[in-house]
């Protein structure tokens, strides 16, 4: 079904693999081709409930974008592939449902920031995160300007723009980037974990947790945005259900309405 891919569905995880280990899993149009559709998948099918991306082998979560690919392009289609990515990974933002990066090894150029629209991220001990585009003459063009600016905060994000250094989980973790690094062996495991805690909870809170956060602004705008989805979640069954089940001192039972 899918030639850059290999995607499982189990315990309501859809594990997405980006599957070109001998080119370190490098982003090639077929494989934004395939990731779109495996996203949309997890959009779609409700046996579906969060989703992880990771990457084959045990050197690579995604190197990058295909550099191959760069040479031919005239300006008007760089732009075009800038806009193509940033689609893609949009939708991974925008999911309803989570969808977790579990950093396996390099995660340098678009790999980073792939791991980076991702709603968190998880890193074993040997993963490596960089921006090194300024060594090619270039800039992100994925989004990865903005998305990192916003996790590491600017000095961060201009220290790793700038000079295209490479740094460690255990780094990326104290520069707010990673969430939790693990042994290599324990990685998806603990993604796992993570993941089914969330199924635990009710669904159309936890999309509307998605919503408000990536909608995160300093004005007002983004305090009437969370008023106006927390009065949404007044009118789901999900909602009655929770506290009726913390009043009743039992455990809810979610449905997802
Ligand atoms: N695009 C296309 N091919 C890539 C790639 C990328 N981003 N990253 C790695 N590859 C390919 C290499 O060309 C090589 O292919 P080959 O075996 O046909 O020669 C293969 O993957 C293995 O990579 P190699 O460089 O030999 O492995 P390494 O262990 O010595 O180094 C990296 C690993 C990740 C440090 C190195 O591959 C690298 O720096 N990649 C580019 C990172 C980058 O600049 N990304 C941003 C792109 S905008």
């Amino acid at each position: 079904m899918y030639n850059t891919l290999l995607v499982l569905v189990e315990d309501g995880i859809c594990t997405i693999v980006i599957n070109r280990p001998d080119k370190m899993n490098a982003l090639n149009k077929e494989v934004f081709n395939e990731l779109e559709k495996a996203i949309d998948e997890v959009y779609r099918s409700p046996e579906i409930r969060s989703a992880i991306i990771t990457g084959a082998g045990s050197k690579a979560f995604v190197a990058g974008a295909d550099i191959s690919e760069f040479l031919e392009l005239k300006a008007d289609q760089s732009a075009a592939l800038a806009k193509r990515g940033q689609v893609v990974f949009d939708k991974i933002e925008n999911s309803p449902k989570p969808i977790v990066a579990a950093v396996n090894g390099f995660a340098l150029g678009g790999g980073c920031e792939l791991s980076l629209a991702c709603h968190f991220i998880y890193a074993s001990e040997n993963a490596k995160f960089g921006q090194p585009e300024v060594n090619l003459g270039l800039i992100p063009g994925y989004g990865g300007t903005q998305r990192l600016t916003q996790v590491a905060g600017r000095n961060r994000a201009m220290e790793l723009l700038m000079t295209g250094k490479v740094i460690t989980a255990r780094e990326a973790m104290q520069y707010g980037i990673v969430n939790e690094v693990t042994t290599a062996e324990e990685l998806l495991s603990k993604v796992k974990d993570v993941l089914m805690l969330v199924h635990s909870k009710a669904p159309v809170a936890v999309a509307k947790v998605i919503e408000c956060v990536n909608n995160f602004d300093h004005t007002q705008e983004g305090y009437d945005f969370e008023i106006k989805k927390f009065g949404e979640c007044f009118q789901t069954e999900d909602m009655k259900e929770g506290a009726s089940a913390f009043l009743e001192k039992r455990k809810a039972n979610f449905k997802g309405k």
